[in-house]
């Protein structure tokens, strides 16, 4: 782990408790419609194997769970994790890993999840990405549900107050300093094009995408 994951690991192991309330507070709920949509998008059912990289407490992990599908969760927080296990009263796999260096052989899932978690390796987007290629088998999907840049200039406005403004304000309740790490986290972040031609530059055969609520997070649905 190099600093830049080591200060993200302890940013979201501080925050562990309040993760899952604070963001159904912040999102007014709407961050369970988006799942509910980006789960759809995945392979599932028995004899389907899915990572749920940069898992936190394992919302889309344990989605996909609940259909039969072997799933493991991974995270760099430990923390986070122990609550995704909680969840699943003890049922799911879970590895405190890296997303640049997985601890997984070539080709051994059907599907990659990454929920809110993409713009937390800026680092270096496109090696995070071609890692998560490497553990799809061809013809695998990877999901990405993340923040994105409305292409409404009034409401990319609109958001853009409300994520730079108020979710630090709020956020400050529990960790003024993660809040205001969690609303810029988002400048820099790719639009939803950029971040579908870095897919396929990073070996998916396929990429496509859906904006929801006008475009504050994109849902890219790439295939390997
Ligand atoms: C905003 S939380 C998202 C949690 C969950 N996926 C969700 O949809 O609510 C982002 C998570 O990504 C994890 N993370 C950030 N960088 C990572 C990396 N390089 N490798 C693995 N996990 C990472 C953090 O520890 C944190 O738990």
């Amino acid at each position: 782990m190099n600093e830049r994951e080591a200060a993200v690991e302890r940013l979201f192991s501080r925050i562990a408790p309040n993760y899952g309330v604070l963001n159904t507070v912040l999102t007014f709920g709407l961050h369970r419609l988006w799942r509910r949509f980006a789960t759809r998008k995945v392979p599932q059912g028995q004899g389907t194997t899915a990572l749920d990289l940069c898992a936190g407490t394992g919302d889309f992990a344990v989605a996909l769970r609940r259909t039969g599908t072997t799933v493991i969760a991974a995270d760099l927080s430990a923390p986070m994790l122990t609550i995704a296990r909680h969840r699943s009263h003890g049922a799911l796999p879970v590895v405190v890993a890296d997303g640049f260096q997985l601890p997984f052989a070539s080709g051994c899932f059907d599907a990659v999840t990454v929920g809110f978690g993409l713009r937390h390796a800026q680092q270096d987007l496109p090696a995070l990405l071609r890692e998560v290629r490497r553990v799809l088998r061809d013809s695998g999907k990877l999901v990405v549900l993340e923040l994105s840049h409305p292409p409404a200039p009034l409401w990319r406005w609109l958001t853009g107050l409300y994520i730079q403004a108020l979710i630090p304000l709020i956020g400050a309740v529990v960790d003024a300093e993660a809040y205001r790490y969690l609303a810029q986290s988002l400048r820099g972040y790719p639009d939803a094009p950029t971040l579908q031609a870095m897919l396929l530059a990073s070996g998916f055969a396929a990429c496509e995408y859906h904006l929801l609520t006008g475009g504050i997070v994109a849902v890219h649905v790439a295939t390997a």
